[in-house]
């Protein structure tokens, strides 16, 4: 039987999945999602065409794959017509490549407004959101209150939804939220009809039961594990489980079906929305990483906050994640810094650590950093691990020796033949 490999975020999301798992696909037969939804926006780009998906499997353009949306995740059924049609008019049919499992969360309308007026609730301390109703849709799940893609198959599904809409309404009405829910209403009952002409199954089955045929299947994680609803710097955190368990629960894989676990990360941070961010520049250097980077969220278009890396955070998300192999991305990025920092340890109120806090609220931290010469040159001219040059090889290997995990991957440019494999 074989095993299930997954590829996940180390950091606060925008590692740049999106373009590794189309890297990665050509060597596995199943391409899966299992969890998160439309708040994720994985960027690829070739043959000159740039695409953000975000509910699909990256593996749709590869043809001939199996791509499943699995019970961990949550499903707009709007933004999943646009993006579906969308991809079918570039020539990508998905009717036969792409199935959902009936046991994904359904976003309704007005789980997007509940989004927006929690944030509003929150004034100063809002969490900065997508604004797509995760975390409304999720709490429904947890609560015992979802609706799941398979009640739109049900002949009571009307009566199904007007019980969390009413629910919903209450909520609303008590935090006094002004809102009009006609017109994404009709456009969301237009989509579901589109939705239902899809293969909607028990997807651990059909997971499982290829697995047992031999397919090879690469479980593709959404955002990162710094935003993990368990492990992230909660409360500002997705509402998710983005870590390596989280493919067991969201797929419906035993633990002991997992196999390479691969770690990604930028040479760099970045994170959107509010929360701690240890490292973030706030000067010029910042400004940098974020110009040359094009460091703009994919779904919300909003400016990332940029830093140096920050190797406590990385190495809690590797334990956590049980990285086996890791993949490093955008290093081209910094290739015209003469200085380039990362942290090594926090210094807390006086007190040094290298774990991960509980909670940053009233404490300052600083990072302690290691400063690495910069490289000076463009990486993006190098295709093999011996073409880099001395300075930059040590960076690499400053990081492995830290994390005790291979950097197996390198990217050093958005185009698929940007990717050194060592
Ligand atoms: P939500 O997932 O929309 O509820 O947003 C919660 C937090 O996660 C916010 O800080 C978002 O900016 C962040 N977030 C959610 N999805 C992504 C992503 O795909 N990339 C980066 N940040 C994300």
């Amino acid at each position: 039987m074989k095993k299930v490999d997954v590829i996940l975020g180390l950091q606060w999301g925008d590692e740049g999945k999106g373009k590794v798992v189309d890297v990665l696909t050509p060597n596995y037969q199943v391409v899966a999602r299992f969890q998160g939804g439309p708040n994720a926006g994985h960027t690829l780009e070739f043959n000159g065409e740039k695409y953000v998906l975000r509910s699909i499997p990256s593996g749709i353009f590869q043809g001939g794959k199996v791509n499943v949306i699995g019970n961990g995740v949550v499903l707009d059924p709007i933004l999943f017509r646009e993006e579906a049609t969308a991809l079918a008019a570039s020539g990508h049919d998905l009717s036969k490549q792409l199935c959902i499992s009936k046991k994904a969360h359904l976003i309704l309308p007005t789980h997007r407004i509940l989004d927006a007026a929690y944030e509003a609730a929150k004034g100063s301390s809002k969490i900065g959101t997508t604004g797509k109703g995760i975390g409304p849709t999720y709490t429904d799940k947890i609560s015992r209150n979802g609706v799941r893609v398979g009640d739109i198959l049900s002949p009571d599904f009307q009566t199904i939804y007007l019980r969390a809409k009413h629910r919903h309404e209450n909520i609303l009405h008590s935090l006094g939220y002004d809102y009009d829910v006609a017109e994404l209403e009709t456009q969301w009952f237009e989509a579901l009809d589109y939705l239902r002409s899809f293969r909607l199954i028990d997807s651990e089955y059909e997971i499982n039961r290829l697995l047992l045929e031999g397919k090879s299947v690469l479980a593709e994680g959404a955002q990162g594990t710094l935003l993990d609803v368990d492990f992230g710097s909660y409360p500002f955190v997705t509402s998710s489980s983005t870590v390596c368990a989280g493919a067991c629960t969201g797929l419906g894989v035993a633990p002991n079906r997992i196999g390479e676990v691969f770690g990604i990360f930028k040479a760099y941070c970045t994170r959107v929305g509010s929360g701690p961010f240890p490292t973030e520049l706030f000067d010029e250097t910042g400004a940098e990483l974020r110009r040359i980077g094009h460091e703009f969220g994919a779904v919300t278009g909003r400016e990332r906050r940029c830093g140096w890396l920050d190797l406590v955070a990385l190495k809690y998300a590797i334990m956590v994640d049980g990285v086996t192999q890791l993949i490093m991305m955008k290093s081209d990025v910094m290739n015209d810094f003469d200085t380039i920092k990362v942290a090594v340890a926090y210094d807390m109120n006086g007190r040094q650590t290298d774990e991960f806090p509980y909670s940053v609220d009233g404490v300052e931290i600083n990072p302690v950093y290691r400063e690495f010469q910069g490289w000076k040159c463009d990486l993006r001219d190098c295709r093999r691990y011996e073409d880099f040059p001395e300075a930059f090889r040590r960076y690499v290997e400053f990081i492995e020796q830290e994390t005790g995990v291979p950097v197996k991957i390198i990217s050093v440019g958005p185009d698929r033949e940007e990717t050194i494999v060592r």
